[in-house]
């Protein structure tokens, strides 16, 4: 590679904005918790490609399996199964099973929002319903189905009119899971307003989206009392209960799926990010039976589930089996959060949140208000000293909803010296004067 051509293409406004990179550094190697660029930076990675690398960039086992599949079957589509997809549904069957899903099937996509898209279609074919609901503060995936199901940040469809008017007729949402303090009678709790919804449209319900640890919303975790009053409302007015585990499942919260943190048992479970090792790959998990209901050519794909893909995936899951990355995560995580939870109660700091290596840090200005302008004047100062955070939190002028959150997750086998100098790092940032 030649270092000099490539930077000169970086300055050449080649690659639009509005995937909102978030450095202009170009990367050059990464290996574990590391990110080189070619400008010559190392940087800490606690984004994991946004909840993609459980295992760390580029490790050597994922890197071998894709190596040694992309010599032997490359991409066959539709046109016939192949054994890394097979063996990847086997482990995960066997994962799913200890959660409660009882033997689950699946369908591999290549996104979670091609897989959330999938999953509604799943729902409403076998319930023959024509409604879904999604909960305020929801990301879901940026299809157009999937950008009426989201409502975290107005800025993600607001351009979208008036195609997403027709969608949104048939598409429910409920106020955020806000769990803290929730008495569970209130109206803004969101159970209640679910009741609310099942009251007016039960019937016409297909089904409801939920995340077990919301993301994008603000790393909000639902309480297990929350789910269960989720699980009881759809079993009794019959609508499948959909969990988008997309960012928070494979091991991300110190479980293999966030929803095992409620104690309830989804019927539909949509996973994708860190599934693939790296790679791109989604799917769509269910009871085998229910998943038989879907009939050929309802839904499909020529990429989704490539051999390389759930090669490098099966190895990226083998491996956090083998070497107990899940328990770890629990671990470190709970130590992380209480460790950070010093800082709540000064420099704006209101909360801090989360499971496993999902955490948030939510910050108000003095006013009360979500700090918007501080997230970012933060995560530049993280960058400043060589680390790589995310934020998020809802932006759509509901008082109820909105909040500022910076966010870590960094790989599941982060090494124990470099989490907390990371940690480090953000606590000094944040309570820098
Ligand atoms: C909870 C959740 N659902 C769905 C998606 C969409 O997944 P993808 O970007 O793979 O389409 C994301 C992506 O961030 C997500 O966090």
């Amino acid at each position: 590679m030649n270092t000099k051509h490539i930077l000169e293409l970086n300055q050449a406004g080649l690659l639009a904005d509005v995937l909102g990179f978030e450095t202009d550094e170009v990367a050059g190697q990464t290996a574990g918790s590391h990110v080189s660029t070619l400008s010559g930076r190392e940087f800490v990675d606690f984004t994991g490609g946004i909840a993609v690398h459980a295992c760390g960039h580029c490790h050597p086992n994922v890197v071998a399996a894709i190596q040694a599949q992309a010599a032997q079957v490359l991409h066959t589509s539709d046109t016939m199964r192949h054994a890394p997809q097979l063996e990847l549904a086997d482990f995960l069957r066997g994962k799913l099973a200890s959660a409660g899903v009882e033997s689950a099937a699946f369908v591999f996509m290549n996104s979670g929002s091609e897989s959330n898209d999938g999953a509604a279609k799943l729902a409403l074919k076998v319930t023959g319903r024509k409604k879904l609901v999604a909960f305020v503060g929801a990301f879901h995936g940026r299809t157009m189905l999937c950008s009426a199901l989201s409502r975290s940040k107005t800025a993600h469809w607001q351009s979208l009119e008036p195609f997403l008017t027709p969608l949104r007729q048939h598409i429910l949402h409920a106020p955020a899971p806000r769990c803290a303090g929730c008495t569970m009678d209130s109206p803004s709790c969101c159970n209640v307003g679910l009741e609310a919804l099942f009251a007016e449209y039960g019937d016409d319900i297909a089904a409801v989206f939920f995340e077990a640890q919301q993301g994008e919303g603000g790393y909000l975790p639902r309480t297990p009392e929350s789910g269960k009053r989720l699980r009881e409302l759809c079993n009794k007015h019959g609508a499948l209960l959909i969990a988008d585990e997309i960012q928070a499942g494979m091991g991300r919260t110190g479980r293999w799926f966030a929803f095992e943190h409620l104690g309830i048992v989804p019927d539909i479970v949509v996973f994708g990010k860190a599934v693939g090792g790296g790679m791109p790959l989604a799917g769509i998990a269910a009871r085998a039976e229910l998943l038989a209901r879907w009939t050929p050519g309802e839904h499909g794909t020529t990429f989704g589930g490539n051999p390389v893909s759930c090669a490098a995936g099966l190895a990226a899951m083998r491996l956090m089996d083998e070497e107990g990355l899940v328990e770890r995560a629990a671990r470190l995580g709970e130590e992380a959060k209480a460790r950070l939870r010093k800082l709540v109660g000064s420099h704006g700091v209101v909360d801090v949140r989360g499971n496993g290596f999902m955490l948030g840090i939510e910050l108000r200005t003095p006013e009360d208000k979500p700090d918007y302008a501080r997230l970012d004047i933060l995560k530049d100062a993280c960058r400043e000293q060589d680390l790589l955070v995310l934020t998020c939190g809802a932006k759509l002028g509901d008082p109820k909803a909105d909040c500022a959150v910076i966010r870590l997750i960094p790989p599941l086998n982060t090494p124990e010296d470099i989490l907390w100098h990371g940690i480090g790092i953000v606590e000094r940032v944040i309570s820098a004067p």
